[in-house]
């Protein structure tokens, strides 16, 4: 596939392919140039930041660091400071992000920094260190200049936590009907009592060069418990890239992410051969055989990217979209499931 001639296979579709007595249609989109994709609604928006960057010629990190911040910056149950607490009422917050030189930064369990991805950068680019957490996470960020914001709940978060408080309860479980027709994502309507409660901004794109990159940013479980984390800022979890292979990022329950070092097991499974797509539906099997039939309450999703510009994704459920964006086309696609 020649780069420079853009935006041209539509597809690579129709290769059925038998898997645990169930047939997939696998499709894929095989782009050249710079392409974005990342998870959910607000990944359309997200991607048009990280198009300013990418757009004018820019790199993958500098475009997937300021693409979720766009997020970040945005009032909802899941990212950023605006979203929901954890059961104490503090918001935590949880962040990765990885260039395609397997250079990876991350924070996990801070507090009252409105930018976790940019503050993961700098563990990346200004420490010896992968990783910082907690009090030592804040205390890095400022005095790197990341002013410490207020510790007030957004009236969104405060309102659904008063109504969690009520019950005091914790189901992560899928409500079919949420998710289905209303849609779900950072900006789901309802977050509570057994209704879908949490998801994550990843991303991942590459540059002009062939440079992969990939971010991954969250709050979290809604009112987990205090300490929690989730598979966002585990590197190899909630994100992974490999600059000759390709880059993955993950979204829904956490902790059946990390079970699988879900991100790194997809770029594994593309780096066997397997295109985006059957790549991650391959991790996502693996999970629907661990969890049994408790998969049916929880929600998992994958999207991917390899060194030629294939995107592809796949979920345990329906209902999970991506936004996908290239020089020409700037879409949310509905995902594939194994559940349908
Ligand atoms: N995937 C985000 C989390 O579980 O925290």
């Amino acid at each position: 596939m020649n780069r420079k001639s853009f935006l041209k296979v539509g597809a690579l579709t129709g290769v059925a392919t038998a898997m645990l007595g169930r047939t997939a249609a696998q499709s894929a989109t095989k782009l050249s140039g710079p392409v974005v994709v990342s998870t959910w609604d607000a990944g359309l928006r997200a991607n048009k930041g990280a198009w300013e960057v990418l757009g004018a010629g820019g790199n993958a990190l500098d475009a997937v660091e300021k693409g979720v911040m766009v997020t970040e910056n945005e009032i909802n149950c899941c990212v950023g400071l605006g979203a929901n607490p954890d059961r104490d009422g503090f918001v935590t917050l949880d962040a990765c992000i990885m260039d395609h030189r397997f250079n990876c930064g991350s924070v996990a369990f801070l507090e009252r920094i409105k930018h976790p991805i940019a503050v993961a950068r700098r563990v990346m680019e200004k420490t010896p260190h992968v990783m910082l957490v907690g009090d030592g996470a804040q205390q890095f960020a400022v005095s790197e200049g990341f002013p410490l914001e207020p510790r007030e709940l957004s009236p969104d978060a405060k309102k659904a936590y008063k109504k969690w408080l009520e019950n005091s309860k914790y189901e992560p479980q899928i409500n079919r009907e949420n998710i289905e027709n209303k849609g779900h994502g950072p900006f789901a309507p309802a977050q509570i009592d057994g209704e879908w409660n949490h998801d994550t901004i990843g991303m991942v794109g590459i540059d002009a060069n062939g440079h992969l990159a990939g971010s991954c940013t969250t709050s979290g479980m809604g009112f987990k418990m205090r300490g929690r984390l989730g598979d966002s800022p585990i590197i190899g979890a909630g994100l992974y890239v490999d600059g000759e292979v390709g880059a993955c990022t993950a979204t829904g329950q956490g902790e059946d992410v990390i079970r699988v070092a879900g991100s790194h097991s997809v770029v594994e499974m593309m780096r066997q051969g397997f295109g985006p797509e059957m790549a991650c539906q391959k991790v996502i099997e693996r999970i629907v055989k661990i969890k049994g039939d408790d998969v049916k309450k929880i929600q998992v999703a994958f999207i991917a990217i390899n060194k030629n510009g294939v995107v592809g994704a796949f979920a345990i459920h329906k209902g999970f979209s991506y936004a996908l964006k290239t020089n020409t086309s700037e879409v949310l696609v509905k995902a594939k499931s194994w559940f349908n």
